[in-house]
């Protein structure tokens, strides 16, 4: 028998894999770092399990594309046919091609008529690996494409935790963790974006596991249309996991020497908790992903969606701009309603130009005065979207993907626009670019507000090209206009995913600003994705979407775990307010570039109610702390609190940040010893082990303490 190893290895990770008689490989080794060189001869009396009795007679291997042929029960990684024929298939590798962090294998199968390139790259520093898989037709009959998952994974029994994200609209990411047993944990979204009730990701732990410490390893699909995930358990090859998009009936069907290629799966593995998990990957975005305008200087945005909705008029947003840029916004956002016949959500989408009855002199008055403060503009688009009550519609009825002659299905009165037609991608492109030069638009936030039905076009399923038709819409306004910053949103968290962020580099992450339910919603959202391009608005004091009340300082507090910006109406602020909301805004600026790189600590809650999190910077001079309560402890004081990821000989000072300590005063006779002059001078050592007490926090309160090395500025 032939065999042959390939390796390649990250900063803390090896990865092995093993081909046995050229067949597809396998996963023989992705753990911690090996010192050690091990040959394939080794590798393979190590990998051979014992044949048992009421099985097949061979040894059978879980490959990067389990294969029926090769003896695999579970859920093959291909599936397909050419009219019923070739519905298994049987690789053999034919060639590799290898750098130090990248690994290419092809793979043909004659009688399938199929060619497969395995494709691994990795980040060594971040130590996060990119899998993808692309099949190739090469003869003459159309292939006709199910299936195809990237390469699949095997997760080892005692990794039986598996925490996934879910919710809906206004409660995005909501943390589940499931113990796995036999059989499948499967997810699938067929919504046609990202989608608010699952999110594409998922981490496997030991029951152990926790934030600080322990094995996991995370996963995670970059694709912002339809997929699935899977963790299964076979009697045979104990568990694996697989993802991959999933395709409508007939979408993908590949005529001679076409190509299909799966979305990449993002995978990271540690042994220091999930803290670590995050730190990794959120390295890895800032890297590899995110557009370089993300690691400049975040401005403090001022939108105007909850201030105004759709109250669009010159003299309102004059003094809405000024009463903003008063407290510290450094960019004004005009949101939806400013568009032709767009006085509610029932009309306009789709006809990309100023009201006129509203504006006469188009956006330059509002353009101009917000210029004239020195702030940036911006400007909100839902570009694949259609009213029937606009013109676009009217002048071209079969512009929704659809399937005739089974009706439209609307959702918030609209459509979605199919972008794969040439004249309506041109139309998109040419009208926001008019708009994005005239006003020299600083900013999009691109917003897609329903789910897709039906997707389909001239009786064909199309949604698959309809995501590849966003992207490209989006890259081709990056292109024409360098410096543009789009924002991801979708009915707020509803398309967030490493495929979106390669084209665009800031999320809304939940139409819900309330702060007590944002806690839940950043703490999902932080497990993959770095806190500097999550917008996080301080809302109105009564929450738009839950009618709590909370006060300002909790609410900016919570906003200052993001971008951080205003959506209440800032005409409406009282003095007091006003110098409170200053106070955070200027917390923001002074930390701002550092916080953009930040090493991000979730610690354990404290009494269940208490949630911690801090942002150290990389060089651990500088951090801030957040703690914030969502209920009441069952001591009567919280106790200490230790903190993570700090310098053990540093000397640092903590000081609490609240502009409202009189206020938390209040709730006891008095605050812990060391905050009587608010300011404590430790060793990193002392911090993280003795660490320091909490005062008592009701619910709905939060702190904000920063915590430099001595000497430095805050
Ligand atoms: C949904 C978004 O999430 C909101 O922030 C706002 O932009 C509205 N759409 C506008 O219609």
């Amino acid at each position: 028998m032939r065999q042959q190893i390939y390796r390649l290895d990250s900063s803390d990770c090896t990865l092995l894999l093993l081909s046995i008689d050229y067949a597809i490989p396998a996963v023989a080794y992705y753990g911690s770092k090996l010192n050690s060189q091990i040959d394939a001869k080794t590798m393979f009396a190590l990998s051979g399990d014992a044949i048992p009795n009421a099985k097949l007679d061979s040894r059978t291997q879980l490959s990067l594309l389990p294969e029926n042929s090769h003896g695999f029960f579970g859920e093959p990684g291909l599936r397909g046919h050419r009219n019923g024929r070739n519905f298994t298939h049987r690789f053999t590798v034919e060639n590799v091609e290898q750098s130090a962090d990248h690994l290419c294998i092809s793979a043909h199968d004659i009688d399938a008529g199929l060619q497969l390139a395995i494709d691994i790259s990795l980040d060594a520093q971040s130590n996060v690996f990119c899998w993808k898989h692309r099949l190739t037709n090469q003869i003459e009959t159309p292939y006709t494409l199910d299936y195809l998952a990237c390469p699949t994974l095997p997760v080892s029994l005692p990794m039986n935790q598996l925490t996934t994200l879910h919710g809906r609209w206004g409660k995005e990411f909501q943390q589940q963790t499931v113990e796995l047993a036999a059989g499948k944990f499967q997810i699938d979204n067929r919504r046609g974006r990202t989608s608010h009730e699952h999110f594409p990701g998922m981490i496997a732990t030991e029951k152990t596991t926790g934030e600080l410490s322990g094995k996991a390893i995370a996963a995670h699909l970059g694709w912002s249309g339809n997929y699935r995930l899977m963790i299964d358990n076979i009697s045979e090859h104990q568990r694996y996991l697989q993802c991959g998009e999933l395709l409508l009936p007939g979408e993908v069907i590949l005529k001679q020497n076409q190509s299909y290629e799966t979305p990449v799966l993002y995978t990271t593995k540690t042994s220091g908790g999930l803290s670590k998990v995050s730190q990794q990957l959120h390295q890895y975005a800032r890297k590899n992903l995110l557009p370089k305008w993300t690691r400049t200087t975040r401005p403090v945005h001022s939108n105007s969606w909850e201030a105004l909705y759709f109250d669009h008029d010159m003299d309102k947003l004059i003094a809405l701009v000024d009463a903003a840029h008063a407290t510290g916004a450094e960019r004004f956002v005009l949101d939806d309603g400013w568009f032709v016949g767009r006085r509610s959500d029932n009309a306009g989408l789709g006809d990309w130009q100023v009201d006129e009855t509203i504006y006469p002199d188009g956006l330059h008055p509002l353009v101009d005065h917000v210029r004239s403060k020195g702030m940036q503009f911006g400007l909100w688009f839902e570009p694949e979207m259609v009213n029937s009550d606009s013109t676009l519609f009217r002048s071209n009825p079969e512009s929704p993907l659809k399937h005739a002659p089974y009706p439209l299905l609307p959702a918030r009165n609209q459509e979605v626009l199919d972008l794969c037609q040439p004249k309506l991608f041109e139309y998109l492109f040419h009208s926001m670019s008019i708009l994005i030069e005239e006003y020299k638009i600083d900013y999009i936030k691109w917003d897609m507000n329903r789910d897709t039905l039906n997707a389909g076009a001239d009786q064909q399923a199309s949604q698959h090209k309809q995501i590849h038709a966003v992207y490209r819409l989006m890259d081709a306004l990056n292109k024409k206009h360098t410096g543009l910053e789009i924002e991801s949103c979708a009915s707020g968290g509803a398309r967030v995913d490493f495929g979106v962020l390669q084209h665009t580099g800031r999320i809304w992450a939940s139409d819900n600003i309330d702060p007590i339910e944002r806690i839940s919603i950043q703490h999902g959202f932080s497990l993959f994705f770095p806190p500097e391009i999550m917008g996080a608005h301080i809302g109105s004091k009564i929450a738009h979407l839950t009618g709590r009340q909370t006060t300002l300082d909790t609410r900016a507090i919570l906003a200052l775990q993001g971008q951080t910006g205003f959506e209440f109406d800032s005409r409406k602020l009282d003095d007091e307010e006003r110098v409170t909301v200053k106070h955070y805004t200027d917390i923001y600026k002074q930390n701002r570039e550092w916080l953009g790189e930040s090493l991000l600590w979730r610690l354990p809650s404290i009494q269940n109610c208490l949630h911690v999190r801090g942002m150290v910077s990389q060089d651990q001079t500088q951090s801030l702390w957040t703690v914030v309560s969502d209920g009441s402890h069952l001591q009567a004081t919280p106790g200490k609190l230790t903190l993570h990821g700090l310098a053990p000989e540093a000397i640092y000072e903590v000081t609490c940040l609240n502009a409202d300590l009189p206020y938390l005063a209040q709730f006891g006779k008095a605050m812990p010893l060391w905050m009587d002059s608010n300011s404590l001078t430790l060793s990193g050592e002392l911090l993280m082990q003795l660490g320091f007490m909490l005062p008592y926090m009701p619910s709905q309160t939060a702190l904000l303490l920063g915590c430099r090395v001595a000497g430095t500025k805050q």
